[in-house]
């Protein structure tokens, strides 16, 4: 396929409207389909079902050599070795998530978002401005967090920097959207991205051994605020257990326990937040649903944005719960994961009992779309009504079952800070404001491959 028939496919097919109008036929005349070896779920029963049966339905096989940076969490199986791992990841990025509010996740977050949203506020009064809501927002932010909340230093920019980001990140910014947009995608990236994002991975590598290496001699056992730190720290506690005299430098075991990890988490971590920032704010920009049952006198005159308004009025008051419930609805209609695979190592049955009842065969491959179990009204009622207070497990943005993701609290922290930081605007009233609507419905997502280039606002 060309360069530009290739780029418009994956246009046509990032369309969330588009997949969910297929899967929704599909849910109503055939919930679950085959085409050659590859099997579709449409019901958000089968769903569930798949995503809780590890064994039956593995991500392992069909990913792990494809896995740049090796096999991490997701392209492993639950063996007892990987769950021990998995649990003591949850408890390291849990213990850096709390107390809420005021943790060292907290700390770096708020610090970030009312850094770079302060520049893009400011220029709200002029008479005319230009905002790229990916480069100056939602990349800094999460580049932060990669520095202050994962521990990873930021290299010096060499000349394959490609991207306009706070100046001195422009390096790490390219490693982690070439590498982190590819890290799962199950088919080779498209437009040659695969060996830039090969590239990427192997100096990405180096540098996070260097990383690691000079971070090891002043590690305090016990003391930690990032997440480097705290993979150090278990490094220190398995060396007491073992009763190994400590180096200077990392062993080869070692290393590859840190490297292995904290690429894991940040390369997990860091582009969905991306994605899901922009998805998720672009929907909430441009819902044009009504106010929920009752709140509609609350709302000023002429308000057509209900869930914009709402959420604005959240951020202004603070109310980080009610920004949370709808930043997540308002995801739901742009998911950040619409598609997840699996693959089938023996013959199994799904939806058993049920008049669905399919048997998929060994090695067929397995779609599992959370975004087509977010719109089943089987799972949540009214799906193509916004919901302003759905309870949270309408929803899969984070998977289900075995492989849940670990970060969900600090994607969490991280989306609700990015969100109330930006939409609380107090310095232009709401009359100026809604000027604004024009240029916010011309602002358009550009993705570069899977990960997202920009999302531009021009006004006027
Ligand atoms: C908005 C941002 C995020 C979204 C939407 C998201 C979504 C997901 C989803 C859907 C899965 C399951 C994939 C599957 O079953 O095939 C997953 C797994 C995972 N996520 Fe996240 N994630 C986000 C942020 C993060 C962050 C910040 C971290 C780390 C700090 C993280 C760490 C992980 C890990 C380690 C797994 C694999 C878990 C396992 O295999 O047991 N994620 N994530």
């Amino acid at each position: 396929m060309s360069w530009f028939s290739e780029r418009s496919a994956m246009k046509f097919l990032q369309q969330p409207k588009f997949m969910r109008g297929l899967l929704g036929l599909a849910q109503r005349l055939n919930p679950i389909f085959s085409v050659g070896s590859t099997t579709v779920l449409t019901h958000a029963e089968d769903i569930r079902e798949s995503l809780e049966r590890t064994c039956d339905f593995e991500y392992d096989p069909y990913n792990r050599n494809r896995m740049l940076m090796g096999p991490f969490l997701l392209a492993l199986n639950p063996y007892p070795v990987n769950k021990e791992e998995k649990k003591f990841l949850g408890g390291l990025l849990s213990t850096l998530s709390l107390p809420p509010g005021a943790s060292p996740l907290d700390a770096v977050v708020n610090k970030a978002c009312a850094a770079h949203a302060s520049g893009i506020l400011g220029k709200l009064g002029e008479p005319t401005w230009q905002v790229d809501l990916v480069t100056e927002y939602a990349e800094p932010v999460v580049i932060d967090l990669v520095k202050g909340f994962f521990g990873i230093n930021s290299p010096a920019a060499n000349a394959t920097k490609i991207f306009k980001v706070s100046s001195g990140d422009e390096l790490l910014a390219q490693w982690l959207r070439k590498v982190g947009s590819v890290i799962a995608t199950t088919t080779p990236a498209p437009f040659g991205l695969q060996q830039v994002a090969e590239a990427s991975a192997k100096e990405l590598t180096q540098h996070l051994d260097a990383c690691a290496n000079a971070a090891w001699p002043s590690a305090t056992p016990g003391a930690y605020t990032t997440v480097l730190g705290g993979l150090l720290d278990e490094v220190h506690s398995r060396r007491l257990k073992q009763k190994q005299s400590t180096g200077a430098i990392l062993n080869v075991d070692e290393l590859e326990f840190v490297r292995r990890n904290l690429i894991g988490l940040v390369l997990a971590g860091s582009t969905p937040l991306i994605k899901a920032f922009i998805h998720g704010i672009d929907q909430l920009f441009k819902r044009p649903d009504k106010p929920m049952h009752g709140q509609g006198r609350r709302f000023p005159k002429g308000v057509k944005r209900a869930p914009l308004y709402s959420a604005y009025i959240a951020a202004r008051a603070g109310r980080r719960q009610e920004l949370e419930t709808l930043f997540f609805e308002a995801l739901r209609f742009n998911p950040t994961f619409p598609m997840l695979t699996r693959y089938c190592p023996r013959t199994v049955t799904v939806a058993a009992r049920t008049s669905r009842a399919s048997e998929i065969p060994a090695g067929n491959i397995v779609m599992v779309p959370p975004i087509a179990a977010m719109f089943d009204n089987t799972n949540l009622p009214d799906p193509d009504v916004f919901g302003y207070s759905r309870p949270n497990n309408a929803y899969m943005h984070f998977g289900w079952g075995g492989h849940l993701c670990l970060g969900e609290s600090v994607a969490r922290t991280a989306l609700v800070s990015m969100a109330l930081h930006l939409l609380n605007v107090q310095s232009v009233d709401i009359d100026t404001l809604r000027a604004f609507l024009p240029a916010i419905d011309r602002a358009e997502i550009i993705y570069d491959g899977p990960a997202i280039e920009s999302y531009k606002v021009v006004y006027p």
